[in-house]
């Protein structure tokens, strides 16, 4: 076994947090041989119902956790920590505006940032989960100059798999012989999930997803849609939001980064965008990854068509409207 590492859950206390924290300690983010110690923060209010998480920890005997620290102290649980996993934030209530949503993320996010920059091991790697993610990430990048741009990162791995999984249905074939799909954009209702790389294994070998579909109009509408949408069908369903395949994808999106993505495959990240595929610099986006040594990469040279273009722009121009909103309330 290796030396245990330190890994952060904020938001500990909620539904992601209540699923992702065993998923965590059962080896599932970071390898069957990596013993873990959980850090879990809530905010002051919901201290009870962490304690009942650690409690459970506990009563759980996982061979791999090596010690719970739970706290709603922002120091005590950036100490040291060597991946954190930021799925705390203010939730959104029924009538309340985006701008508000942002203003209240803003103001934690930038919070967590000194905590992530003063109290952190160097290197840490974060994950940012609580929406709006990739603007909850960008404020992280702005109030922690010190960490790396490429140390942070927003989840769209939810949509990702989401994406693989409509696939799988319509062709009647297993998930895992789906691949390289791509999400891009923003972590919200614009993003743009593209079967037009995607490849599926059939008896025949492996074929592009769009010969075996054969149906230009469902992977332009419907897949989209569908894909787009699936966060608001599940709350529809569930009356609560995704929270278990939420953690699932959280812990797929840290264990490709960490241990390495497949040969020939790629996975969607939210990155700080360096330009590729013209997107514009300063937001994070999500982009096809491909990562080795801990290091993630763009994939580069995909061919982008005029549909694709423009569906890009929409959720880049939605993330550059993002951006200012959190600019106007960085700066009051
Ligand atoms: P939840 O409301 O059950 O849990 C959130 C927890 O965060 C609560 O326990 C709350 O007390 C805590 N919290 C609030 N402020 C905090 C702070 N300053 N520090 C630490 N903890 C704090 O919500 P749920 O369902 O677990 O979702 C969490 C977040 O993840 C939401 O923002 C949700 O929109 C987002 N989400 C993102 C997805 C993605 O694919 N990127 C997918 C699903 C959810």
């Amino acid at each position: 076994l290796k030396q245990p590492v330190k890994v952060l859950v904020t938001g500990a206390a909620g539904q992601i947090g209540y699923a992702i924290v065993a998923m965590i300690a059962r080896g599932l983010m970071l390898g069957p041989d990596q013993p873990v110690v959980l850090h879990v923060l809530d905010i002051p209010r919901m201290a009870d119902a962490l304690n009942g998480v650690r409690m459970e920890l506990v009563d759980a005997a996982l061979p791999l956790l090596r010690g719970v620290v739970a706290t709603s102290d922002e120091a005590e649980a950036f100490q040291g920590v060597n991946f954190a996993v930021l799925i705390g934030g203010w939730p959104r209530k029924d009538g309340m505006e985006r701008k508000d949503l942002i203003a209240k993320n803003v103001a934690i996010y930038k919070s967590q940032a000194s905590a992530l920059q003063q109290q952190a091991a160097p290197n840490c790697k974060v994950l940012v989960v609580a929406n709006p993610a990739n603007t909850n990430a960008l404020m992280l990048k702005e109030f922690a100059p010190a960490v790396p741009a490429k140390n942070i990162t927003c989840l769209t791995r939810l949509d990702h798999n989401r994406a693989l999984g409509q696939i799988a249905e319509r062709l009647g074939v297993h998930v895992a012989d789906v691949r390289n799909v791509v999400v891009w954009g923003n972590h919200s209702s614009t993003q743009f999930p593209d079967a037009s790389h995607a490849t599926a294994r059939t008896e025949h070998g492996e074929k592009p997803v769009t010969e075996l579909v054969a149906d230009e109009k469902w992977l332009r509408e419907e897949f989209v849609s569908t894909v787009q949408q699936r966060g608001a069908a599940v709350i529809k369903a569930r009356k609560q939001s995704s929270s278990l395949s939420a953690a699932s994808a959280a812990c797929d999106h840290m264990r490709d980064w960490i241990l390495g993505t497949p040969k020939g495959t790629w996975v969607s990240m939210g990155v700080y965008s360096d330009g590729s595929y013209g997107v514009p610099e300063g937001i994070f986006y999500s982009f096809p990854v491909t990562c080795e040594k801990g290091e993630w990469s763009i994939v580069q040279g995909l061919h982008v068509d005029d549909f694709a273009r423009s569906k890009m722009d929409l959720s880049a121009n939605e993330l550059n409207e993002e951006r200012s909103m959190a600019y106007e309330f960085v700066n009051t």
